[in-house]
């Protein structure tokens, strides 16, 4: 043994990373990945940099964060209930307003079972490594979401990816599986990226065919897109075939935790097996109060749902007019992806929007498909027409200062 063993730095997988990132903030550029809200105005407006910024990159869909009655169940359930459950929702950690969330999330999907989870990546860790483990297979969507890969990861299935939203690729994916093995077909309702929607009919019954349960993780949808705000499984008429539909309260729902709702019969079991139910701290109560109070309002949102459609296809329409390469042909969602040449011009593309006083987010890989950089405006119901169109005003300005149009 000799007197000083050489330590392997675990950081040096990181410098390629740390040396692109020095690279790009040593022009003078202001770090796209830590900007503060120095305070928050509205759903839509905030300061930044000490100056007044439109929010076109919050994930605020239905501009619920500030709803009077939202903030008023917070506070109230602060006052009567305190700051923390302080325990796992097995043991001490489930309050009145964990069940009513549930109870809010039953009524919302109509559906028998509704599990809440600290946030939308443990539920998908969660019932995703806890329903598909080892034996097990899983076909999944090759542009899911982290948290979705992540469960995968966790619960050691077979991981068997499909070209995104390619039918005919999961088709022959789910052939190919051993006769009798379990299944779960992994898709999203829509993908946060590109702002795209699945082809949720199609292929539900290709995996329905195929004999394999179906998890949809529908974060970027609920509460917006479907006649009652449940997603593009309802929008498509196939949620009653749909086994497990994720979603998040970090979206429109207007404050943080995840859930996961079900008809299965056996569904209620999860709370003792599933590890990222059990093994952590459920919600303080403040959150469970203006969940419950978003989820019940967001089902009589109708106006809500027209006018987030209306600010879409204009954004959309007015972005595709001035030049812009967008992510989709045709405003799918409350996301307009934006796609940019290359890192350094969409970080400098970034920062010019930021000087006219308007936030996006920029996207880049691995978070993206395909390499690409993207700058990911997303809409909000709160956006007034005339906002809508300043930021176009401020993205045609931006874009020809940065020659990207
Ligand atoms: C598709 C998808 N699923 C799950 C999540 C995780 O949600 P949460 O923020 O509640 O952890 C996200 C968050 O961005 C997401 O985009």
């Amino acid at each position: 043994m000799t007197d000083t063993a050489t330590t392997t730095d675990l950081f040096s997988k990181f410098d390629p990373l740390i040396e692109q990132r020095r690279a790009l903030l040593s022009t003078g550029l202001t770090d796209p990945f830590n900007l503060v809200m120095e305070k928050v105005l509205s759903p839509t407006r905030a300061i930044c940099n000490g100056r007044e910024t439109i929010l076109l990159g919050t994930y605020n869909y239905m501009g619920m964060t500030f709803d009077p009655d939202v903030v008023a169940a917070g506070k109230l359930a602060l006052d009567d209930f305190g700051s923390g459950t302080t325990g796992s929702r097995v043991l001490n950690g489930t309050y009145a307003g964990h069940r009513d969330v549930e109870a809010a999330l039953r009524e919302f999907y109509g559906m028998d079972h509704a599990m809440v989870f600290s946030t939308g990546y443990q539920a998908n860790l969660g019932i995703i490594s806890t329903m598909a483990g080892k034996g097990d297979y899983i076909v999944l969507d090759i542009d899911s979401h982290a948290s979705i890969w992540d469960g995968c990861k966790m619960g050691d299935a077979e991981v068997v990816p499909f070209k995104h939203n390619d039918i005919e690729a999961m088709e022959k994916r789910l052939r190919r599986i051993p006769e009798g093995a379990g299944k779960l077909v992994i898709l999203e309702g829509v993908y946060s990226m590109l702002g795209d929607i699945a082809p949720l009919k199609e292929m539900i019954a290709v995996a329905k065919a195929h004999g394999a349960m179906v998890l949809v993780d529908e974060a970027h949808s609920m509460g917006f897109i479907g006649p009652n705000g449940r997603g593009v499984a309802e929008d498509q008429g196939v949620l009653d075939q749909v086994d497990f539909v994720i979603g998040t309260f970090s979206k429109s729902v207007g404050t943080v935790g995840g859930f996961c709702v079900s008809n299965h019969p056996k569904f209620e079991i999860l709370r003792l097996v599933c590890r990222p139910y059990v093994f952590t701290a459920s919600l303080p109560p403040s959150v469970m109060h203006t969940a419950a109070t978003s989820i019940r309002k967001l089902m009589h949102a109708g106006d809500k749902r027209a006018h987030l459609w209306e600010n879409s296809r204009t954004l959309h329409a007015g972005m595709l007019a001035r030049g812009f390469k967008l992510g989709t042909q045709t405003p799918q969602s409350a996301i307009i992806s934006v796609i940019m040449p290359d890192l350094e011009r969409g970080a400098a593309m970034w920062e010019a929007l930021l000087h006219e006083g308007l936030y996006v987010n920029l996207a880049r890989p691995p978070a993206t498909p395909a390499g690409m950089t993207l700058l990911r405006c997303s809409l909000c119901a709160e956006h007034t027409a005339e906002q809508v169109q300043t930021i176009l005003g401020m993205f045609e300005r931006a874009g020809k200062a940065m020659g990207i149009i």
